[in-house]
């Protein structure tokens, strides 16, 4: 597939169990274009999972990032029986890890707005779900509900919060991790030359797209008062962020390929500066860095 390729938008997916179509407000046909003056704001997805850079970079997000979530999980205490939803699971990595934890007297539910990268012989439940505007599935029975990396792209943040809570039966933990862009925005911490400014700003163009998408790029840092609003006990986090290594640089590849045709089509950067870009992080140079992912945990009173 060419990078150059337009990010394709499929319009709204059908539900997996009712047929109807999934809220993904702004994807409808018959809006406005985006950014028009009588536009309603663009919340659709913007690393949409039907691209193949999607399943790549959910291989890299799991590598980086795996080990941070499963040591959360550990120390809440997730073990053989429990039942667990993975909500905007992307890749098949922690369905599969949670499925391996909980063995076969537990369940896990793993669900997406596009699924497309899950397994669904993999052990694991799969459903087309979104958590803004579909209701919780199975409400009141989970004694995990975690979500990585989603509720920073959806519209109603604590609408989809109160939907997983919703989920938990007393006693449950929720685990959401989200980034927190603006704690660190750079994607070269030390800009000592040409290429770390063309990455930096690079990134700065990326984060605006997520932003014209509703993205909220300060939202890690809410998290503890966010779960603490939404009801939930014992409230605590955490945050951390890889430097450097090929897991960042593919990573990085991945998303401005994947991104690439939208960011040439809002002039926020043009071919030979993401030819350029692309290059120098293929030379594995940059150490090249991500926004720190805070980890936010809290319990549904017993
Ligand atoms: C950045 S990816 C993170 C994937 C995975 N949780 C991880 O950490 O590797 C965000 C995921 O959230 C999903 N997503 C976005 N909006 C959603 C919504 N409203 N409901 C459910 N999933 C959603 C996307 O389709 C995508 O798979």
């Amino acid at each position: 597939m060419s990078s150059s390729q337009p990010v394709v938008d499929p319009g709204p997916e059908p539900h997996a169990t009712t047929g109807e179509p999934v809220n993904t407000a702004g994807a409808r046909s018959g809006t406005p274009p985006p950014h028009s003056p009588e536009a309603a704001p663009d919340h659709r997805y913007l690393l949409d999972n039907a691209r193949r850079e999607a399943g790549e970079r959910f291989g890299w997000l799991a590598e980086l990032f795996d080990g941070v979530t499963r040591g959360h999980l550990d120390r809440l205490g997730l073990r053989a029986g429990w039942r667990c939803w993975e909500v905007g699971a992307g890749g098949p990595s922690i369905p599969e890890a949670l499925a391996a934890a909980v063995g076969p007297t537990g369940h896990v539910l793993a669900t997406d707005i596009n699924p497309t990268w899950l397994d669904p012989h993999g052990g694991y439940e799969v459903l087309r779900h979104d958590v803004v505007g579909d209701p919780p599935p199975q409400s009141g029975t989970f004694d995990l509900v975690h979500a990585r990396l989603v509720l920073v792209h959806v519209p109603d943040r604590a609408r989809a919060l109160a939907t997983m809570v919703a989920a938990l039966k007393p006693g449950g933990w929720l685990l959401i991790e989200d980034a927190d862009t603006e704690l660190q925005p750079l994607a070269c911490l030390d800009e000592v030359g040409p290429a770390q400014r063309r990455a930096n700003r690079l990134r700065r163009a990326v984060r605006e797209l997520l932003t014209r998408r509703g993205a909220d790029l300060r939202y890690g840092r809410t998290l503890p008062q966010s779960l603490r609003a939404a009801g939930l006990v014992d409230v605590a986090a955490a945050g951390s962020f890889p430097v450097g290594g090929v897991a960042c640089d593919r990573l990085e590849t991945a998303t401005v390929r994947l991104v690439r045709a939208e960011l040439l089509a809002a002039g926020l950067a043009d071919d030979a500066e993401i030819d350029a870009h692309l290059a120098a992080v293929d030379a594995g140079e940059l150490d090249l860095t991500l926004a720190p992912l805070i980890s936010a945990w809290g319990r549904r009173a017993a």
